[in-house]
Order: structure tokens, then sequence, then C-alpha cells
């Protein structure tokens, strides 16, 4: 589906990704860079990097891919350095990387909970502590009036309750709290704003196809308030929204882009 938003809005940018290479964090790569963005992407599997970098390339946009694991302080230091090294700076950091698995709370170990706590939460927080020192109005590379802009994607399982889901609901509510925290401080002190949006159920992902047994991936439809599940587009719509000046004044906000899910419930 075409953009509506003209195609040099990010013109001049330059956005860090993790979990860039697949799934909704590629294809808000792809907006990224069809609207003018440099792209960089991090992630653990190489093959996937190669992948999604020669599929930016063969669209136009300028990409590299870095290997790395958010788990890890020293791999989110190196790619971050090796992004503003190759481009020159880091206008945006996108925390898209997240581990997910369906399990009821009673045979969920410990390790099982700290897994997926450690790569959404404590990694989105290592991603935007090392990013912080770019992201400053005078980071390196930098000579803009503002700040730059930090997107995590979180979820909207943690709102309610969410069948299964235990680690990634107190994951993603940690991503939220993250979104607010860093909002207000680096907001305050260096102009950075910082946002999130809140994906419903996205086809042609692995969150729906792993989360969500066909049957009940099918039936989900009548649920919808809109009958219809969501695209990666649509995240990637608003995520380009939000990166873009027209977004200036928003910070500190998670934006829900589910189709009114979250707040539906079966019609009586
Ligand atoms: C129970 C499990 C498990 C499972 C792993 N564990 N998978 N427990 N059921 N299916 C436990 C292990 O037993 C272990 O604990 C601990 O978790 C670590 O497991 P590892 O396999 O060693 O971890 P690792 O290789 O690092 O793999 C991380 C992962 C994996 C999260 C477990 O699934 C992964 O990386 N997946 C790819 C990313 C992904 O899932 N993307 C989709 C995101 S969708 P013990 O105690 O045994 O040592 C998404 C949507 C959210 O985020 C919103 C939905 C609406």
């Amino acid at each position: 589906m075409e953009s509506p938003f003209k195609a040099d809005i990010l013109k001049g940018k330059v956005a860090l990704l993790t979990g860039g290479g697949s799934g909704i964090g590629f294809e808000i790569s792809t907006q990224f860079g069809k609207h003018g963005a440099s792209i960089a992407i991090m992630g653990r599997r190489k093959t996937v990097l190669d992948h999604a970098v020669s599929a930016l390339n063969s669209l136009g946009i300028s990409a590299v891919g870095f290997e790395g694991d958010v788990r890890k302080r020293e791999d989110a230091e190196r790619v971050v350095e090796a992004t503003v090294k190759h481009f020159g700076k880091l206008d945006i950091l996108v925390n898209a990387a997240a581990g997910n698995f369906l399990v009821p709370a009673e045979d969920l170990s410990p390790n099982g909970f700290k897994t997926v706590m450690d790569i959404d939460s404590v990694g989105t927080f290592t991603m935007c502590r090392e990013a912080l020192k770019y992201l400053k109005k005078d980071g390196a590379g930098r000579s803009s009036s503002s700040g730059g802009f930090i997107l995590n994607i979180s979820a909207t399982l943690h709102y309610t309750a969410s069948w299964y889901q235990i680690h990634v609901s107190a994951a993603k509510a940690a991503v939220d709290a993250l979104t607010r925290n860093l909002a207000l401080e680096w907001g305050t002190d260096y102009d950075i704003r910082v946002n999130g949006i809140a994906p419903g159920p996205i086809g042609d992902t692995a969150g729906l196809s792993k989360l969500l047994p066909k049957e009940i991936n099918n039936k989900i439809r009548e649920y919808l308030p809109l009958y219809k599940v969501g695209e990666k587009w649509d995240i990637a719509m608003a995520a380009v929204y939000l990166a873009s000046d027209a977004g200036k004044y928003i910070n500190g906000t998670s934006l829900i882009v589910d189709g009114g899910l979250w707040l539906s419930a079966p019609r009586y």
C-alpha cells in the first residue's frame, strides 16, 4: 500500500533498529528507508540481517546490518558505535527486538521469565542508555536543533491479563514504564522524545503465528471491532508519523495500533 506521507519526511535521518531484520521491525526499517532515512539493523542472526539489508538495498535504501544480542551490554555498545561510525551520527533508535512463547505460569521457569525480561525490558533500557550520548542535540555528527527520537515496541496484553503470557506482560509493562520515564527525564534534559507503539494482532508475523493457533487466529476476526487483523504497514505508518516532525509534540505516549481490540468485549 502507498504511504500517505511525503517521501522525504525522514530525509537525512539515521535510524538504528533492534529486531529490524524481520517482522514488524523490518517493515519499520523499510518504511523509514522509503521516507529518506538510512538504516542500521541489529539482530542475532546473520542470515536474517544479510537478507534484510539486501532487500533494503534493492529498494535504493542505504542500509547496514550488525550482529548483536540486546541482552549483552558490550553488543549494544559496539552496535551503537558501529552505526555512528558507518553513518556519522544517530537520530532514531527503535527497540523492536522481542522474545516470546506461550506457557502457563506454573510451567514457566524463573529463567524463562528472566529471558523475556532480559530481551524486552533490560535490552530496551540498555540500548537507550548506549544511544543516549548520540541522541542528544549535540551528539556526534548531529547538527539538529532538537534531540533524537526513541521508539519502543510494546503490546496491549498487560492492559488487562493474557493467558500464558505472564512473562511478556511483565516485560511489556516495564517497556511502557521505560517509555514514560525516559520521556520525562530525557525530554526535559536533552529534548529527546521517547514514545512507544502497542500493536494488536498483526498478520504475517511471528507473534501471530506463534501465539495464536490457526483456528483461533481465524476466529479472532469475529472479536475485532474493525473485523480484521492489522498489517505490518499499519505499525510502520504509526512509526513514521511519530518519528517525523508531525509528531514533534508527542512524548511519553504508547500509541495503541490494534483496531480497538484491547477494549472490546464479546457482544451479548
Ligand atoms: C517454556 C521456555 C520456552 C517455551 C524457552 N523457554 N522457550 N519455557 N516454554 N516454549 C525457557 C527455557 O526453558 C529456558 O529456561 C529459558 O526460557 C531460556 O531459553 P533459551 O532457549 O535458552 O533462550 P534463547 O535461546 O535465548 O531464546 C529466547 C527465546 C526464543 C525468547 C526463548 O523464543 C526466541 O529468541 N525467539 C525469537 C524471538 C521471538 O520469539 N520473536 C517473536 C516476538 S512476538 P530454563 O529454566 O529451562 O533454563 C512478540 C509479540 C508480543 O513479541 C505481543 C503479543 C501480543
